[in-house]
């Protein structure tokens, strides 16, 4: 999934930091799912993200054929007459899909929007504004789709939709695993900014978080959080001391933050310093 923030781009850094063996992988902020549905070794994965609009259009892949799925988009495509310039068609499918709700409707729209960015208004309709001349439905995208698909049939992945504080951590046990990669607090993502009809990503959900993490590791259970110690000037000195008081293990990432941000303009390599915390060592997991 083509999906802002996404960690497509830093796969073969992450990926060799977490257990060659869990139970259930938990990614707790899936987003485009693009760490849960590539990572290997765990029994079950599961993506949550609190946006149900996005869990709604994975479930409907996962319980439909991708032969019935791809003939849906082609068909649509061609009843809106969807092109790189055909604005009108754009906003007729945006009506249908925000008065009818068929969640494969979200993935055309977002093939076709501004960017390719998910939003909503605060009466959950989707608002993202045409792509002209940027974006559109094109054989790499259909080759990814018919990937991710391909994944999403073949291993044992759930969906879940709960804001990251209601998950049901109790259930979770030393065997399983937490994934985290929630909005950053100092740069701008769309997802922060409380616009999109979902709860935007403060001081306050960030304490929670290293809270929830910090039990968590009390309870022997591992995890991982991707986040920026620095961006553009501005520190995380929160993170920074929650890491410093806790001993949490930090893995630098050679950073593709820059690239992946429509709106960063600041494009010098050390712009901002891409971390993973864990809380474990890396030769403690590939000594086990
Ligand atoms: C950085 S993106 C995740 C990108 C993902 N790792 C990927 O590779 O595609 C952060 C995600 O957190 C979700 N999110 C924001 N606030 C949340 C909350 N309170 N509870 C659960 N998910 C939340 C956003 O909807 C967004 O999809």
């Amino acid at each position: 999934m083509n999906y802002i923030g996404g960690k497509f781009r830093i796969l073969p850094q992450l990926l060799p930091l977490f257990p060659e063996r869990m139970n259930r992988f938990v990614d707790l902020f899936a987003g485009g799912c693009n760490v849960g549905i590539n990572v290997g070794g765990a029994d079950t994965v599961i993506c949550n993200d609190n946006i149900c609009y996005l869990i709604d259009l994975y479930n409907e892949f996962r319980n439909n054929r991708p032969e019935q799925i791809l003939s849906y988009i082609e068909q649509t495509i061609r009843r809106y007459e969807l092109s790189r310039s055909n604005r009108d068609g754009y906003l007729a499918l945006r009506e249908t899909y925000n008065t009818i709700r068929q969640p494969l409707d979200l993935f055309i729209l977002v093939a076709y929007a501004f960017n390719h960015q998910i939003r909503y208004n605060g009466q959950h309709k989707f608002t993202t504004p045409f792509g002209k001349d940027r974006s559109s439905y094109n054989t790499s995208m259909q080759s990814n789709l018919v990937a991710f698909l391909d994944k999403i049939h073949s291993a044992a992945i759930e969906f879940s939709c709960y804001d990251f504080e209601a998950f049901d951590f109790e259930a979770l046990d030393c065997d399983d695993f937490v994934y985290c990669d929630p909005p950053y607090l100092i740069t701008t993502g769309s997802y922060n900014d409380g616009k999109r009809g979902f709860k935007g990503w403060s001081m306050r959900e960030e304490t929670a978080l290293l809270d929830i993490l910090e039990r968590l590791d009390r309870r022997g259970i591992r995890f991982a959080l991707s986040n920026v110690l620095t961006h553009k000037g501005k520190r995380n000195t929160i993170l920074e001391q929650w890491i410093d008081n806790h001993g949490f293990v930090i893995h630098p990432i050679a950073s593709s933050y820059a690239n992946s941000s429509y709106h960063t303009t600041d494009r010098t390599p050390h712009a901002s310093m891409e971390i993973v915390v864990t809380n474990y060592t890396k030769d403690e997991i590939h000594r086990q």
